[in-house]
């Protein structure tokens, strides 16, 4: 996909990307951490949600209420939460200078919806377009791991009779589907990283927590504001 781009802010947009049961949240979580202890000021977000709005379409999403209107509809039901969380929260968190960590973005709508939904490239580029309205990430650190080991990891998950407040338990719409379809969304997220390597870089999820959260510290770090690694770039409108 062309991005054009052009500089703005002093922020750092990271995203998080890949398949189920990656372990993306648990990373998030210690990069967040690495970071304010560097005296960062970090934002940590998730998609569908984020912001008010987003979050009432990620119910509507996740449920699966959505999916008997078409995998079009649902797009344009990610693409509108995404819209809202760029608009209210990414945007003016980056400008302030901001960190910000998200859990999914973008790559997940051209993985879900785009290749497994099968939704042709134009209409799932317009979306983008509209949704990110310029907010391109810095940087995207795609969790890899055989669809079958996550798999294997959410169902035990979603077996968890302790469940933390405030997690949702159970398998959602999207993780209900089968083994073949999440090994070909494997596939895709590695496309999309072999095809903007400046932008995406690969981690093996299948190592142990404290490894993988040094591979991505040691992404991260040189593009931090400050280290040298130049401003951060925004798509032109
Ligand atoms: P979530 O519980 O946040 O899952 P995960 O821990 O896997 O990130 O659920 C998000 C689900 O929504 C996930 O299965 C991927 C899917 N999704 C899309 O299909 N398209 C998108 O654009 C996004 C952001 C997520």
């Amino acid at each position: 996909m062309r991005e054009t781009r052009v500089s703005v802010g002093n922020g750092l947009f990271v995203t998080f990307e890949g398949g189920e049961g990656a372990g993306k949240s648990t990373q998030i979580r210690l990069l967040a951490d690495a970071l304010r202890e560097r005296g960062y000021k970090v934002l940590t977000t998730r998609e569908p949600g984020g912001s008010p709005g987003a979050e009432a379409v990620r119910h509507v999403l996740l449920s699966g209420a959505a999916q008997d209107f078409g995998v079009r509809m649902e797009a344009m039901l990610f693409a509108a939460a995404r819209s809202d969380h760029v608009e209210q929260i990414i945007r003016p968190a980056i400008l302030g200078g901001t960190v910000v960590i998200c859990d999914r973005f973008m790559d997940s709508s051209r993985v879900y919806q785009g290749v497994t939904g099968n939704l042709e490239p134009s209409f799932i580029e317009a979306l983008e377009r509209v949704a990110v309205n310029g907010v391109v990430p810095d940087c995207t650190i795609v969790f890899d791991l055989p669809a079958a080991l996550g798999l294997e990891r959410v169902h035990r998950r979603a077996n968890t009779a302790m469940v933390p407040p405030g997690q949702e338990v159970g398998l959602d719409r999207f993780e209900r589907e089968e083994l073949e379809t999440h090994e070909k969304r494997r596939e895709a997220f590695l496309d999309i990283a072999a095809a903007d390597p400046k932008r995406c870089h690969v981690v093996d999820a299948a190592q142990s927590a404290s490894d993988i959260a040094a591979a991505v510290l040691s992404i991260v770090e040189p593009m931090l504001p400050g280290s040298g690694g130049g401003p951060r770039t925004e798509a032109a409108q």
